[in-house]
């Protein structure tokens, strides 16, 4: 008998596979669009909230659909007290992605939803409202860390506001000004979903095995905390916009980061290779921000890496590094900025996490073995 043979493609890092099919977007060099709408006008015309709505229900809302999306995700905001417990009892120097992840995990447990979810014949409303407490908590554990490292206690939600002035009010028990509150609600609605990017595709693969949705949201944070994926929007102010002040500085630091061909955080992409449409629609609101907060350096220094990498090594800035910025000049502590990407990209998560389990097999590829040839075991009285 003659064994089957399988015909291999190996593609390191799957570059260019296609893995699976998808309705939720299409990230394309010339286009990127959420269910068919291109991010530009969502950008321009509609909120993050109706962004949120598109994803999770597949169609921009009516008017009465978004307020009864409102007050559904203003229901589940408040935090149950053990989860709380948890987060104020950890270590001072947890990062906030770990305390992301361990407090979405700990919260799936009051979730009335669970059980029924893993049940025969359980369907994509179920995991619609799940997906809807998720992005509901989401501010509010992230708003709760940042009291208890503060000494203070958490504000409790105040129905009614938009989720990104709920995030202020709960965080720093206050409005934000109006320009605040715009750039906040477009980076949510800029991250809210990429296809196939590592940490949907995380998601997926946990999906396809029939576990549940949170769990899936929990591997998704892991995998986003990365800073080769989400987790780079920190890291570009921690490298870059905390320590330079000038674009004298900025040239220097660029020019040696580039011989010593070092990662320079917030530029390339794996899909994008002539800019992510996403930076370009940002890119107007960080220098609004830097005029605001009378910071003309920063912009310097925004500039001038930016020409410099493009001129040096053709790599176009990804959202992370506008992104940063814009969170950075609105005065945002740093360690909230790849939280703040969850508290956007879970829509996209929940969006794929049903779409798998409606049109499942499971993921599961094989890889090429590299390692010895077959050899036999030697008992271990016998090695040397
Ligand atoms: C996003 C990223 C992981 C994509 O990786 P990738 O698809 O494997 O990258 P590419 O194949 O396009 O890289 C091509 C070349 O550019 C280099 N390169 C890519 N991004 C670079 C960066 N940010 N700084 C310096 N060099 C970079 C690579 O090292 C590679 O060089 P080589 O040909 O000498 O080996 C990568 O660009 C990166 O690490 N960027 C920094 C982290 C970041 O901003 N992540 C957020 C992504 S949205």
């Amino acid at each position: 008998m003659t064994a089957a043979v399988v015909e291999e493609k190996y593609h390191p890092g799957l570059e260019g596979v296609i893995a699976g099919e998808t309705s939720v977007s299409t990230v394309e060099q010339s286009s990127l669009a959420y269910r068919g709408y291109p991010i530009d006008q969502l950008a321009e015309h509609a909120t993050f909230e109706e962004t949120a709505y598109l994803l999770l229900h597949d169609t921009l809302p009516t008017r009465a659909e978004l307020l009864r999306f409102r007050a559904e995700i203003d229901q589940h905001r408040t935090l149950t007290p053990a989860v709380l417990d948890v987060i104020r009892a950890m270590p001072r120097e947890t990062p906030g992605m770990d305390v992301l992840r361990t407090a979405v995990s700990m919260a799936a447990h009051w979730d009335k939803h669970s059980g029924p979810d893993l049940a025969p014949g359980a369907d994509a409303s179920l995991w619609r409202a799940q997906g809807t407490v998720i992005l509901a908590i989401v501010p509010t554990i992230i708003a709760a860390r940042l009291r208890f490292l503060a000494g203070q206690q958490p504000i409790p939600p105040r129905p009614g506001l938009s989720h990104a002035a709920q995030f202020f009010h709960m965080a720093f028990g206050r409005q934000p000004q109006t320009l605040h509150e715009r750039i906040l609600d477009l980076t949510l609605t800029l991250y809210a979903e990429h296809e196939f990017n590592a940490s949907t595709f995380a998601v997926r693969v946990c999906a396809s095995t029939t576990s549940d949705i949170w769990s899936a949201v929990v591997a998704g944070i892991g995998t986003l905390k990365g800073p080769l994926h989400g987790g780079a929007n920190e890291e570009v102010v921690r490298h870059i916009f905390e320590p330079l002040r000038n674009g004298e500085q900025a040239r220097k630091w660029t020019e040696d980061a580039l011989a010593r061909k070092q990662l320079i955080m917030g530029f390339g992409h794996r899909v994008y290779k002539h800019g992510d449409h996403r930076a370009k629609i940002l890119e107007p609101y960080v220098e609004k921000l830097a005029a605001e907060r009378n910071d003309p350096g920063r912009l310097e220094v925004y500039r001038t890496v930016r020409d410099i990498v493009l001129q040096k090594k053709g790599l176009y800035p990804n959202t992370d590094y506008p992104c940063g910025l814009v969170y950075f000049l609105m005065g945002l502590p740093v360690d909230i900025y790849t939280p703040l990407f969850v508290a956007s990209r879970v829509t996209g998560w929940c969006a794929h996490f049903i779409e798998q389990r409606l049109h499942n097999r499971i993921i599961r590829p094989r890889s090429r073995y590299i390692g010895p040839a077959i050899r036999s075991v030697v008992p271990l009285d016998q090695r040397a």
